[in-house]
């Protein structure tokens, strides 16, 4: 693959999505926003932390791989496992024990706006949409100071029975509570020693420690559902957050009557605008129970796009019913990439979706239904958009507007993802999926589905890495809808 020109085609990409972006009359973005309090690990931090516990119960505490944190030593043996593998988890904590532990053994670095939905409102509105309308069913006064002070970014918010639409600092809900998860960041290289093992950590990532309060519930407000309208003009919603739906509450509700509830609203707001876009953005689950429900009755039939990495490509396979499928994808050997790729064309037919979007370091892979009104050239523009936006939000931790975005295209496009993408081109171009020469264009085109391959920018030394993906994912999709919308205009 000829590096040189896939810069031009970033460079291209990114004057294209620009200038189709104004179209966008607005995004709705919801549910999940909470406070990041953010702590980069040394290898100083580590050892102490490390000194706290037995390393034997460590170990023990390692192999039982725990998929919550009830007390410190499930939070060190979850780091560990994350450490090894150089892989992204988020644990649920129900209690405030270990973030009260956190606080006084390790203390954090700085906080800044986290959580799926609080990212992505600040990214796109930072894209300069006309609107951008978040919608976090525990906005918190001092959660609300973490959006971005801007315009654009509105959130309903009930007056005398009405809906209006404000700034979150003007449509907090008095009194509650915020929502603090801790995410534990590591370099690639750091060395780990425990009970006799060592290690080298083999890629920058982090572990995330999400607080579940007794009181989050993952809903609309009845008044904000029925006047709902309020919101539009929209083009496109990005969900996420799911996973913080239980499988039973105290008071005798289930998880069902949150998926219900769910559902509701993507039709609702479908009913509101048929030709609106949705987008779910996955994230790490731990519960299978849940990650099944989400997946098959929410996701499927209701909404149009996903976004996720690899291994939630892997763990929802895996729930899916496609074990062996899953573990080649996570086992990431020689044929990695094709795995991850007939895993993701999966994903599309069990889901019944328009678009499936993977995220991988180093490449991102899309596939998409067949007869999508959008050219593979413009879906391409779309991922190549992403990835020059995620490189920009990588170098500087934050962006501040379309011209710090162009910033991006200075960071080189990644050699191991060149390298990955080669070893793919020789399954496509056997399979007959395409020709070398389409190969070199990104472009795959199976019996039932289209797919668009690029190389990504990544930045060598990341400030952060929390928020990249949904960078990626929101980057695109934006880019996408945008450009469908211009399409439309101008026909
Ligand atoms: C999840 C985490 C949140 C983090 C975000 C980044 O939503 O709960 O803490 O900021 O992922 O993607």
């Amino acid at each position: 693959m000829d590096i040189q020109e896939w810069e031009q085609r970033h460079t291209e990409a990114f004057h294209n999505v620009k200038e189709a972006l104004p179209y966008l009359d607005g995004m709705f973005v919801a549910y999940n926003s909470n406070i990041d309090a953010i702590k980069h690990l040394s290898e100083e931090d580590l050892s102490r932390l490390i000194g706290f516990f037995k390393e034997a119960e460590i170990q023990e505490r390692v192999e039982t791989y725990p998929r919550e944190i009830n007390e410190p030593l499930d939070f060190m043996a979850r780091l560990l496992i994350s450490m090894r593998e150089g892989k992204a988890a988020e644990i649920p904590a129900h209690t405030s024990d270990t973030h009260e532990w956190l606080k006084e053994h390790l203390g954090f670095d700085y906080a800044r706006m986290g959580g799926q939905a609080g990212i992505i409102s600040n990214l796109l509105s930072r894209l300069e949409l006309k609107k951008v309308v978040a919608y976090v069913p525990w906005l918190s006064e001092e959660q609300a100071e973490y959006f971005v002070a801007a315009d654009n970014l509105l959130h309903p918010k009930i007056e005398d029975g009405k809906v209006i639409l404000k700034h979150p600092t003007e449509a907090f809900k008095p009194g509650i509570e915020s929502k603090v998860n801790w995410i534990l960041e590591y370099s690639k290289d750091l060395e780990v020693s425990c009970n006799g093992s060592n290690f080298k950590v083999p890629r920058d990532n982090r572990l995330i420690i999400s607080s579940r309060p007794k009181w989050i519930r993952l809903e609309m407000d009845r008044e904000v559902y029925e006047h709902l309208d309020t919101i539009f003009p929209i083009d496109g919603a990005m969900l996420s957050g799911y996973q913080m739906i239980k499988e039973e509450y105290e008071d005798g509700s289930t998880y069902k009557d949150y998926v219900e509830k769910s559902v509701k609203v993507i039709e609702k707001l479908k009913a509101l605008n048929p030709e609106l876009r949705i987008h779910v953005e996955l994230t790490s689950i731990q519960d299978r129970i849940i990650r099944k429900a989400i997946l098959t009755e929410i996701v499927a039939k209701h909404v149009h796009s996903l976004g996720l990495d690899t291994v939630e490509v892997a763990n929802a396979l895996n729930v899916l019913g496609h074990e062996e499928l899953s573990y080649s994808v996570i086992r990431k050997e020689e044929n990695g990439i094709t795995s991850l790729y007939q895993g993701a064309v999966q994903l599309l037919k069990d889901l019944s979706l328009e678009r499936v979007h993977v995220h991988s370091l180093g490449f991102y892979i899309c596939i998409l239904a067949k007869g999508h009104p959008l050219t593979l050239k413009e879906h391409r523009d779309s991922l190549l958009f992403s990835s020059t936006l995620a490189a920009a939000k990588a170098v500087s931790g934050e962006i501040e507007n379309l011209e710090e975005v162009e910033a991006g295209l200075k960071v080189p496009i990644s050699g191991k993802g060149i390298e990955d993408l080669e070893n793919f081109k020789l399954y496509c171009t056997g399979r007959n999926l395409c020709t070398p020469d389409e190969f070199e264009y990104g472009y795959i085109y199976g019996a039932d589905h289209d797919a668009v391959i690029i190389p990504s920018k990544v930045v060598e030394k990341p400030k952060a890495t929390v928020g990249i993906g949904d960078a990626i994912s929101a980057g695109a999709f934006a880019a996408m809808i945008a450009r469908m919308k211009q399409k439309q205009e101008r026909e």
